[in-house]
């Protein structure tokens, strides 16, 4: 059994001819949150978009034992990878429950954690995604990304244009994604807060290379302005 969900070695990611990520190295280990620290332009979500297939890169990925650089997104995803992605893109005029449903074939047993886990989407299991508010979409996109089932979870700044109080309450249900299932976690964001309440290790990325890596104890000295002033 392999050590680690995720492996990535030496990944170069571009867009066009522009080198985005360089070298970056990251891994993740079965059942751990790791977290991507960086700033706006950092390469976060271009990182999440080459775990998934969906950017041309060398270098190796390797999930779960095997070499997944090569394979088409969708069979990446039938491997047990799923995101939450950036601007949470659901479907804005289906009701919460479908939304949820569509995403799981219409497992009901997985409906039900999800509820439990945020029990105002099961409030509000009626009403259109496109009604909610940006809090309640983060819920409903990190639910929908568990409904597949997944062995690796990719959340891409879940806390984006939230207020404290709601980026806590995904803090406590990643936590408790941690506590009550295997899922691995991969977390990419610029909200430190959040990382370092959900994450057992994190890496630095500053213009597309890791800078620094470690438990997430030995990075709490990075301040909140370490971002803006880099
Ligand atoms: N589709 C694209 N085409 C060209 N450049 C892009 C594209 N998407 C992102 N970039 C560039 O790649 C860099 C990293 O972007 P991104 O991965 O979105 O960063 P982050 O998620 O950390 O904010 C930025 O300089 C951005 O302008
Ligand atoms: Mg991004």
């Amino acid at each position: 059994m392999p050590e680690f969900m995720l492996e990535i070695e030496n990944l170069r990611a571009f867009y066009d001819k522009a080198e985005i990520l360089r070298n970056v190295s990251i891994n993740v280990k079965k059942g751990e949150a790791v977290a991507v620290l960086g700033p706006n332009g950092a390469g976060k979500t271009t990182l999440i978009k080459s775990i998934c297939g969906l950017v041309k890169c060398t270098g190796k990925i390797i999930f779960n034992g095997e070499d997944i650089s090569r394979l088409k997104p969708h069979l990446r995803i039938r491997r047990g990878i799923s995101i939450s992605p950036e601007g949470r893109r659901l479907f804005p005029d289906m009701s919460v429950e479908d939304n949820l449903l569509i995403a799981g074939n219409g497992n009901r047993e997985k409906l039900e954690y999800v509820y439990d886990l945020f029990p105002r989407l099961r409030e509000r299991r009626k009403q259109r995604a496109k009604t909610m508010s940006g809090g309640e979409q983060q819920m409903l996109a990190i639910g929908r990304a568990l409904m597949s089932e997944p062995k690796l979870l990719l959340l891409d700044e879940p806390s984006i244009g939230l207020a404290p109080v709601v980026v806590d309450t995904i803090a406590d249900a990643i936590n408790r994604i941690k506590k009550e299932t295997k899922i691995s976690i991969l977390i990419v964001e610029q909200n430190m807060h959040l990382a370092f309440e959900v994450a057992d290790r994190g890496y630095v990325l500053v213009s597309g290379e890791v800078v620094r890596e470690g438990e997430v104890d030995e990075l709490k000295d990075l301040e909140e302005d370490y971002f803006e002033s880099s």
